[in-house]
């Protein structure tokens, strides 16, 4: 937290910037907004918490709790069960604190009230190393961590082999990111992908499933050859333990050595397609 500052974004919720990566941890058109847009809508939430007595929900970037808030909203559909990942505890503690649109979610969140049987439990420390202590399946797992060319910890192809484990065949991923370095990633985990698009129709968010017929929007054949370029070489990280910059490294070497054909000229080999 030493490194985040309060800004309001464009719906009038509070995001946060981190001065050291120089990042925003959310979208300057809306925190809110952009939880709702990229991972309760293209996870279907709402929908599956009408058909089932209980969801297991992994968000991993908790952060102020803009996706696990958003997704508690539901607490009266099926009983919410949330396993959330964030290594920066400051930002845990002050998420009740935080104005959200349902005030009973902060007064849940700060032990003040129960939201049926739903149920919170925080992990305070690096991701790759809870989940690779985590064994139960999840039913929807969002994936919110800082873009991938500022800290590629969690983009890696091992990490997504970690999260695979943790589906089962009708569990969705989401996840706001569709660098093709990630998508790339995800595909060789094994996931079938899919995007949302936004309203210029530019594919924005990404979903992952094990179970094709869950994914409503596939990548096309377009998409597939862009991530299948230079650009899609994927983050590595073996034993899930190396520093971001070994593995920036690693990616820059295979980057060197690659023959396969650069974005650009794929782009510009292509450049009668019509749906991006
Ligand atoms: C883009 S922000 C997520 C915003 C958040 N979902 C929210 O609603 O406020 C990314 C968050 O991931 C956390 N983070 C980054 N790398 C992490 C890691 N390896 N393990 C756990 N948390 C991490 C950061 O501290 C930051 O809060």
């Amino acid at each position: 937290m030493k490194n985040a500052k309060k800004f309001i974004t464009n719906d009038g919720s509070i995001g946060l910037y981190n001065e050291e990566l120089d990042e925003i941890y959310h979208s300057k058109d809306g925190a809110q907004k952009e939880s709702i847009e990229k991972f309760i809508i293209p996870s279907n939430f709402e929908q599956r918490t009408k058909s089932s007595n209980s969801i297991r929900l992994l968000d991993i970037c908790y952060g102020i709790g803009y996706n696990s808030k958003n997704a508690l909203c539901f607490w009266e559909n099926c009983d919410i069960y949330i396993d959330a990942i964030e290594w920066d505890k400051e930002l845990v503690e002050i998420s009740p604190q935080i104005d959200f649109i349902e005030p009973k979610i902060n007064e849940f969140l700060a032990g003040k009230r129960t939201l049926g049987n739903s149920k919170i439990n925080f992990f305070i420390e690096d991701a790759r190393k809870v989940v690779k202590s985590l064994a139960e399946p999840y039913d929807v797992i969002f994936l919110d961590a800082f873009a991938p060319n500022k800290l590629p910890t969690l983009w890696s192809v091992e990490f997504f082999c970690e999260l695979k484990r943790l589906m089962k065949k009708d569990s969705i991923l989401t996840t706001y990111c569709s660098a093709q370095s990630v998508r790339k990633a995800m595909d060789l985990a094994g996931f079938k992908l899919g995007k949302f698009l936004d309203d210029k129709n530019h594919s924005y968010v990404t979903v992952a499933s094990l179970d094709e017929s869950l994914i409503l929007n596939p990548l096309d054949e377009y998409e597939i050859g862009l991530m299948n370029t230079k650009a899609g070489i994927p983050y590595r990280d073996k034993g899930l333990n190396h520093s971001a910059s070994e593995i920036f490294e690693l990616r820059e070497t295979e980057f060197k050595n690659s023959k396969l054909i650069g974005a650009s000229a794929y782009i510009r080999q292509n450049k009668n397609y019509s749906s991006m």
